[in-house]
């Protein structure tokens, strides 16, 4: 059983305005690429195959999107040089394979959600009508530099006219283009052929077919986008930033929804791919990244650092000024001061004092420490990894544990380099 439908995401261009020698499609957002928010929105169609159109930095582009969707059949091709947005589909058509329709967007509007495109594609279908397109538009307050949706006075859609061939007439009209499109493959090869450059800019225009499907009685389905927010794209390093926020905003209000209480989404960055429990608390100032998971009822913050392997156990907590990285903490266990839990697995109901490192990384390589249940690191200890704190051991604050410390479960080592020390008689 397939969806019948297959995207083609346009990931060609170069992003001159980006200044950044990043491909534009593989910049950040909270942990994924653009690219990757565009990917993991068009595998939400369940589509029959994924065709993204590469050139800047292909190869990179290509690797960061596989990594992206590891199970997904994903088709590259190499669009060199690029002639235009109709040239770049043109490139893509061999790749198109069986489907009945086909959904193109771009590598850098990574807003743009899965409802949206299946509401194209909705209305692709609904038209009935071979060879029928339907194209997302927008209302903008400031529509300069999109193609522009020229409706005729029964309000059905005439012509795209980019931006560049318009009149001043037709620059007064907000209704925008956003280059996202549902096509019928019946038709596409045929109208593809039939794309030439004669326009203001050399190129060969993608919105050129929509005109074709219109002259040729076709239906066309101009779907205004409910939330124009969703067409953002990213042209440089400011659109990145704002582009951010609202993903950051998505990725908080599906914790907040899942039960997890976040103080101040303000000033709380969490990345795509952490896992929270219900019941936990975020507070403010906290930074997780991704490839964190956190239990349930865990408080995490104010102004803490999670980074990828960092794993809360129920009811853990990390407090402020604390990082952790590739570190389990326990279930009731605490870190709640100034410290840095780097490969460390630390056991349930532990207690890491004030101010302690796990030294992991002597200069050379990253070596791994334990903590045991119940064990209480005073405040100020360094543990030198590789280590093992045993159950219930108690280091005295200012405690050094070097490597060559054989702590036993239960027992007390303080002072630099520390020792054991002896019950008291
Ligand atoms: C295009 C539309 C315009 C619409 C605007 C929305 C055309 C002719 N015009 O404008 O109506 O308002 O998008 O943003 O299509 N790309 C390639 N190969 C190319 C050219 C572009 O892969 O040869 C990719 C770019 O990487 C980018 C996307 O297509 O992601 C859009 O390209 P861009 O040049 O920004 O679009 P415009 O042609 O300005
Ligand atoms: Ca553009």
């Amino acid at each position: 059983m397939t969806s019948g439908t297959t995207v083609v995401i346009l990931a060609a261009g170069k992003g001159t305005r980006m200044k950044s020698e990043t491909p534009k499609c593989l910049h950040e957002l909270c942990g994924r690429s653009m690219l990757g928010w565009v990917l993991g929105a068009a595998e939400g169609l369940s589509p029959d195959r994924i065709v993204v159109v590469v050139g800047h930095g292909a190869a990179e582009v290509e690797a960061a999107a596989r990594r992206e969707l590891p199970g997904v059949d994903l088709q590259f091709v190499l669009q060199e040089p690029q002639l235009g947005t109709g040239h770049a589909l043109q490139v893509a058509a061999p790749a198109l394979g069986d489907t009945e329709r086909v959904v193109v967007t771009y590598g850098d509007m990574p807003l743009l959600s899965t409802e949206s495109m299946q509401s194209l594609v909705d209305a692709q279908m609904g038209a009935g009508a071979p060879g029928a397109v339907s194209i997302l538009t927008a209302i903008i307050d400031d529509p300069t530099g999109y193609g522009r949706i020229i409706r005729r006075e029964d309000g059905s859609f005439e012509r795209i006219v980019e931006h560049k061939d318009a009149s001043e007439e037709e620059r007064m009209v907000n209704e925008t283009n956003l280059g996202v499109y549902c096509f019928d493959r019946g038709t596409l090869d045929g109208d593809l052929e039939r794309l030439d450059n004669n326009n203001a800019q050399g190129e060969y225009y993608i919105t050129d077919l929509v005109g074709m499907a219109d002259a040729g009685g076709r239906p066309v389905l101009p779907l205004v986008l409910e939330d124009a927010g969703e067409a953002q794209g990213v042209n440089d390093l400011g659109q990145l930033a704002e582009v951010r926020w609202q993903v950051q905003m998505r990725i908080l209000e599906q914790h907040m929804a899942a039960g997890v209480r976040i103080m101040d989404p303000a000033t709380t960055f969490i990345d795509h791919g952490v896992e929270i429990g219900c019941g936990t608390e975020i507070l403010p100032c906290t930074v997780i990244r991704s490839g964190v998971k956190v239990g349930e009822g865990c408080e995490v913050g104010p102004f803490t650092h999670l980074r990828a392997g960092a794993v809360l156990e129920d009811t853990a907590e990390v407090g402020n000024f604390t990082e952790m990285k590739n570190s389990t903490l326990g279930s009731g266990s605490k870190a709640k001061h100034l410290s840095y839990l780097g490969d460390t697995r630390i056991g349930a109901k532990a207690n890491i004092g004030a101010g302690t490192i796990f030294a992991n990384y002597d200069g050379k390589e990253k070596h791994p420490t334990t903590v045991g249940d119940g064990a209480f690191i005073g405040s100020g200890s360094i543990v030198v990894a590789p280590n093992v704190v045993p159950p219930a051991a108690t280091t005295g604050a200012g405690a050094v544990i070097t490597r060559s410390a054989e702590m036993q479960e239960g027992e007390t080592w303080v002072g630099m380099p520390a020792r054991k020390l002896s019950p008291k008689s």
